[in-house]
């Protein structure tokens, strides 16, 4: 056994995330050679630091589930980026109410405390009473779209406000406030705002949630954050911890979500077949199977999820030392032979539930159901509508977000 493992050069090979131009749905090339090596290999980061890169889905599903590795960055998860260890940094030091990320970065027991007080609002019931709402949120942004002029860029004009919507909805945002709520979102996930524009949009969120909190304490309806407020009435939850949730909520549901609704059109809509059989089905199981394969081929939460190992873990014939840094790589799993025949098909009538697009253990995402549901209300709806969408530009000229850890399209030109 060895605890290092390099390439045949002897070298440890960089990590590198970028999809090659001409397969923007295929993992890196980079993590596919390092896939080809074996499930578990050492990657150098930008900072110098070699954490283990895990590629196969046994070992990712086992180490995300495996209560020896921690997701806290303080006990040394691996900083991917410069720009994530600069956030990072800011983080440690301040005393911003919104500055902390919630449990996403907990490990339990503290996580399991706080991710309890909202799994009843997110659970699989619960969301399907938001079907009919997410449904009229749809219809209403095509018909706003298919009023306006054409091309239009589907991003802006359906994918990344569905999502803001459905949160809000979600959240109990009242509805003329909408407006406010978007743009902010938007300044937080425009790649154009600059890092200073970026924090007052966060700033001016968290302290609006922060004034919901306290509407809601005054006249509590029946959602979310008033759920939250019944915790903090029972002294099991502080003011502050309420806030932090809703922007967890905020942050990790919006992207994500209009990410896949855009890319995944855009899949689609390269895979004419493929399409044909999603749209010209009414069958809910057909439509939840086209979905998780979507999620599974396009695997836009790219790049890896960060952990620490906290005591020494034997696996797939190596030995994760106690402190190493582990990076766990959803594409690759996603593309892993031994679970899914002919990975680097689009094949929405396969079985792809093994997916691991939304994570594994306990960390797995709260927000899945939710995502689910707009989902499959999102892709069915725009194609029934509007039957002769297609592009108006070429694949080449879209602008892919290689540089992000949320993998999609900053503009999706579309005509009709
Ligand atoms: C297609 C859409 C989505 C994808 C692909 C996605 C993906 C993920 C992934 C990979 C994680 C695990 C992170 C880790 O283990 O480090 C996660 C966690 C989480 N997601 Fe999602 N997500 C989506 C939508 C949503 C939505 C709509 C919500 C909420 C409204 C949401 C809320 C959360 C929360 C709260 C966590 C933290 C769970 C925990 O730490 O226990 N997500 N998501």
């Amino acid at each position: 056994m060895t605890d290092t493992v390099m390439n045949s050069t002897g070298e440890i090979p960089e990590y590198d995330i970028a999809r090659a131009a001409g397969c923007p749905f295929d993992p890196a090339p980079a993590m596919r050679a390092r896939q080809e090596e074996g499930p578990l290999a050492r990657v150098r980061l930008w900072d110098g630091s070699t954490p283990w890169l895990v590629t196969g889905h046994a070992e990712h599903r086992a180490l995300l589930a495996d209560p020896r590795v921690s997701v806290e960055p303080a006990r040394g998860t691996p900083r991917l980026s410069p720009g994530e260890a600069a956030m990072a940094e800011a983080r440690e030091g301040s005393e911003e109410a919104t500055s902390a990320p919630s449990f996403i970065m907990l490990d339990d027991p503290e996580h399991a405390r706080l991710r309890r007080m909202v799994t009843g609002a997110l659970s699989v019931k619960r969301v399907e009473a938001m079907r009919p709402a997410t449904q009229r949120i749809v219809d209403e942004r095509l018909d706003a779209m298919l009023a306006g002029q054409k091309p239009t860029d589907l991003v802006e004009a359906f994918s990344l406000p569905v999502p803001s919507l459905v949160i809000s909805e979600l959240l109990g945002v009242p509805y003329e406030e909408h407006d406010f709520f978007q743009a902010n979102s938007r300044t937080l996930i425009n790649r154009n705002s600059t890092a200073q524009q970026r924090g007052e949009a966060f700033q001016r969120l968290g302290g609006y949630l922060d004034g919901l909190v306290g509407e809601k304490i005054a006249s509590p309806g029946d959602d979310l954050l008033s759920g939250l407020v019944e915790r903090i009435d029972a002294g099991e939850l502080t003011r502050r911890e309420a806030v932090e949730m809703g922007v967890l909520m905020l942050f990790a549901g919006h992207e994500t979500t209009a990410n896949m609704i855009a890319l995944g059109t855009l899949a689609l809509l390269e895979n004419p077949d493929q399409l044909a059989t999603l749209r010209d089905t009414d069958d809910p199981k057909a439509i939840a199977f086209a979905v998780d394969e979507l999620l599974r081929y396009l695997t836009i939460t790219h790049g890896g999820l960060r952990r620490v190992a906290l005591e020494d873990i034997e696996i797939a014939g190596q030995v994760i030392r106690a402190g190493e840094a582990i990076v766990v790589v959803n594409e690759t799993a996603n593309r892993d032979p031994a679970v899914f025949p002919d990975p680097d098909r689009l094949d929405l009538q396969r079985d792809a539930r093994q997916h691991v697009t939304f994570g594994y253990g306990v960390h797995q995402c709260l927000g899945q159901s939710l995502a689910r549901m707009e989902l499959q209300v999102a892709y069915p709806t725009l194609f029934r509508r509007i039957p002769t969408l297609a592009l108006a530009t070429e694949v080449e000229r879209i602008p892919f977000k290689h540089d992000g850890f949320i993998y999609g399209v900053y503009e999706l030109p579309v005509t009709w």
